[in-house]
């Protein structure tokens, strides 16, 4: 059953009659089902960033439908909107977004209060997320006093907490080192495997690729090509390498050599 179904999106930025409009999406389809754990890739300026904040809600298409578990976002407004951004997608970003007032425990926590989950439901769903994510001992800290590596699965760990339909990331590891990079990918692989969680991750880095099970090249704003993991992490690293050198563009900071 697919989760997320996107249907000739396009996108595109300035009005049409301006000379400097672009066109960051041009009629992209994607299908995500249950339990997909799917990369996108493709080189900078491709439309990554303009796919994932459309499927996350925060931007709209020029045209083209985005469903999700059945609902199309483009239909609700407001109160309405809010409520399915909050029940039905968990976001991961880049550069974390936690709150630093807070200690790892109620930032993780969030999701649930704000939907009035009693303290014991809360209790028990923290330790379960965050035991999958190992920061269980952790939780009393404060956000400051974490590495970046931390801070992300902490991030992820409230990102799933509430049981989204989908789990969106764009660059989760653009901000941590290669080690802390392998803990959260590890992290996210984990969350498919065991607990069945969809995930869709962008990303520019081809080790953090291999750990998804699916990816979907972009280019000039429509999929490019898709790859599916048979064998093995390492496998599937040199694909990636080998599709990526025929999609060509620049791809900004990408340790290549690094699996
Ligand atoms: N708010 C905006 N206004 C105008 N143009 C934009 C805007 N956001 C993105 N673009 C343009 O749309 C195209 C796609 O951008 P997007 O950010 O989706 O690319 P990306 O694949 O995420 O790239 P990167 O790998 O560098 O993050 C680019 O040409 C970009 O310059
Ligand atoms: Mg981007």
């Amino acid at each position: 059953m697919p989760v997320l179904t996107a249907q000739s999106l396009t996108k595109i930025y300035g009005s049409s009659r301006q000379t400097t409009a672009t066109r960051a999406l041009s009629g992209l389809n994607l299908e995500v089902d249950t339990g997909e754990f799917v990369g996108v890739m493709g080189p900078s300026g491709s439309g990554k960033t303009t796919l994932l904040n459309i499927l996350a809600t925060i931007d709209t298409p020029t045209s083209g439908s985005v469903e999700i578990n059945g609902v199309s976002p483009a239909k609700l407004h407001g109160n309405k909107l809010a409520l399915f951004r909050r029940r039905k997608l968990g976001f991961v970003f880049q550069d974390f977004n936690l709150l630093n007032t807070l200690s790892v425990r109620d930032n993780i926590a969030l999701p649930l209060a704000l939907d009035n989950v009693e303290a014991d439901g809360i209790r028990r769903r923290v330790g379960e997320v965050a035991a999958r994510l190992g920061i269980a001992h952790i939780l009393d800290k404060r956000t400051y006093e974490i590495s970046g590596g931390e801070q992300q699965r902490v991030a992820i760990a409230r990102a799933i907490v509430h049981r989204p339909a989908i789990l969106l990331a764009d660059e989760p590891t653009g901000n941590v080192d290669s080690k802390a990079s392998r803990d959260i990918m590890e992290a996210f692989a984990d969350l498919n495997s065991a607990d069945g969680a969809t995930i869709l991750v962008v990303t520019h880095d081809p080790f953090v690729a291999s750990f998804c099970r699916r990816i979907v090249f972009i280019k000039d704003g429509k999929v490019f090509s898709e790859l599916r993991k048979k064998d093995g992490r390492q496998t599937f690293f040199q694909e990636v390498l080998d599709t990526l050198s025929v999609l060509g563009g620049e791809y900004g900071d990408p340790a290549r050599s690094r699996a």
